[in-house]
């Protein structure tokens, strides 16, 4: 196998979601850009799926400090403050960026762009396009992309990222015919999304096998939080094949009501203040709690009930769910849903700079590959921003980076070469590992988490890890590296689970009975680098 499949760009994107798409919009402006993709550049990802929202302050009568404050609190304290202070105070900016490209959000009267409540906010800071915003999105940030001169290499997957000494100079890459590649560059992003295929019941496309943590991991960058998974409290219980899909929060903006088999609207039990619209890391919880203690459906669902909103709220706000619904036969307009909590949005991730900057030169990362933006638990909304302030940034600081000759390490290219060669001889089916790894993550790291079945799940990912992958085709490399990228994801997330020995966010230890708040909790960030992970301890707060 040779390496005559090679490529220079001054900056290469990985991943082709609404980070990737912005940042590679916004390099373009210094030089060469290539995307890869392993999917279809604007198919693929979950910002083309992402329905509810996206968070600005755009009224006087909201304010940046208040975003701030809500998304902090709504994530426990976690956060890094100059990461929300960057989203928060960029959101409007990056919003009016797509305004005035074509997207055509919801508006109000007045021609502004129309905006609802979300879980956790005190104000209705919710921008939307009805309930398919981040279809919206991602078709007009494919509009930017094709009037430019970005390079897109689809259903092409990444490897592994190689180096020039300490710095990050490129990836190796497979096309969808199994043939390899080396792409050069001086800057690379990574914006592959998150790791929701980790888990059986997931709201997440099938992109999301956690690869840019995995990449970034071997490539010695620092992650932090890989704990902090967020259950959506709203997915599709029914039919089989739609289980885990996504059944957006703005059902409960526009007024949806969540109840139990008893007709009780619980969340009075669990935040009698915000109800429905408390923070996801809440709902979730108490979903579970009223689903496990036996107050479900017997399909294993909560009611969300909007049949008492006017029929022309549902068809203009709730189009995407109307139509989902009857196509299941159920018309919401009249009956109420059925929904439990689904696997969505990994909180921990790359440690970045404001600036987009991984630990690794020349390595940046943006949208949910990163952590520190969301804290503990992300609200509503808050993704769709990140993704739009993160992308623009990382794509301005790889766009900064000098051009320079690259020397790539030849270790990284002849330890691929093995690794498919180790492939071939394999005997154990990808299919077999993934099914494993899912049911196991699901029951052992979920919303309830305690270290004995985490220990359980360290084990047995160990385990997989130690099976041998089987491929008989070239075509198989693809997902037979993706399966090594999910178990290096799910160790990672194990680890910190077990790390963190406290309640906080969207992790709950049942058990650890703390009595500390999490604004004085002793710990800060998990972290990961190389064989090394720890937790920080935060002296001021102890
Ligand atoms: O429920 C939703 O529409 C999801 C939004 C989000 O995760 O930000």
């Amino acid at each position: 196998m040779g390496w005559e499949n090679r490529t220079d760009c001054h900056v290469l994107v990985i991943g082709s979601g609404g980070a990737g798409i912005r940042a590679a919009v916004e390099a373009e402006k210094y030089g060469t850009v290539s995307i890869i993709s392993k999917t279809i550049t604007g198919k693929g990802g979950c910002t083309v799926m992402a329905e509810g929202g996206y968070n600005a302050v755009l009224s006087d009568a909201d304010a940046v400090s208040v975003h701030f404050e809500d998304t902090v609190k709504g994530g426990a304290y976690l956060n890094d403050a100059a990461l929300v202070e960057a989203l928060v105070s960029e959101a409007p900016a990056r919003i009016r960026d797509l305004f005035n490209w074509g997207a055509v959000f919801d508006l109000t009267a007045d021609n502004t762009i129309a905006q609802r409540p979300f879980g956790g906010q005190r104000f209705a800071r919710t921008c939307y396009a009805g309930d398919h915003t981040g279809h919206e999105m991602v078709m007009t940030l494919l509009e930017r992309l094709r009037g430019s001169n970005v390079e897109i290499h689809d259903e092409t997957t990444v490897l592994e990222l190689v180096k020039d000494g300490d710095r990050v100079a490129g990836a190796v890459t497979v096309d969808r015919n199994g043939e390899l590649g080396l792409v050069t560059a001086d800057a690379v992003i990574l914006a592959t999304g998150g790791a929701g295929q980790l888990y059986d019941v997931t709201t997440n496309s099938t992109a999301g096998t956690g690869d840019g943590y995995a990449l970034g991991y071997r490539a010695g960058a620092k992650l932090i939080d890989m704990e902090q998974v967020q259950f959506h409290p709203t997915g599709a219980v029914f039919p089989a094949d739609s289980r885990g899909r996504l059944i957006t929060e703005a059902v409960r903006g526009e007024g949806g009501l969540l109840r139990n088999i008893h007709g009780e609207r619980f969340m009075e039990k669990y935040d009698p203040a915000r109800m429905e619209l408390s923070t996801r890391d809440i709902v979730a919880r108490a979903l579970a709690t009223e689903i496990l203690e036996g107050r479900g459906t017997s399909s294993g669902g909560i009611y969300l009930d909007v049949t008492h909103l006017p029929a022309e709220q549902i068809e203009k706000r709730l189009p995407v769910m109307l139509s989902q619904f009857l196509q299941f036969g159920i018309d919401i307009r009249c009956e109420p849903m059925q929904v439990a909590p689904t696997a969505h949005h990994f909180m921990g991730g790359l440690c970045i700079t404001a600036q987009a900057e991984t630990t690794v030169p020349r390595l940046f990362a943006a949208g949910e590959v990163t952590g520190g933006v969301h804290g503990a638990n992300r609200l509503g909304g808050n993704a769709l921003a990140d993704t739009q302030v993160f992308g623009r940034r990382a794509g301005i600081s790889a766009g900064k980076c000098e051009p320079s000759a690259k020397s790539v390490d030849a270790g990284i290219l002849s330890a691929v070469e093995e690794k498919i060669s180790r492939l071939y001889e394999g005997d154990t089916a990808v299919s077999s590992v993934q099914k494993r790894l899912k049911s196991l993550m699901w029951n052992n790291v979920g919303i309830y988490r305690n270290e004995l079945d985490l220990k359980v799940a360290e084990r047995e990912v160990r385990k997989l890890q130690g099976e041998r992958l089987r491929i008989t085709s070239p075509q198989e490399i693809a997902g037979a590296c993706i399966t090594e990228n999910m178990l290096c994801t799910a160790s990672l997330v194990i680890s910190g689970a077990l790390l963190r020995r406290e309640s906080r966010g969207a992790h709950t230890r049942t058990d650890i009975k703390q009595k500390w708040e999490a604004s004085s909790s002793p710990f800060g960030h998990t972290w990961f680098v190389g064989e090394k992970a720890g937790i920080d301890i935060v002296e001021a707060n102890l």
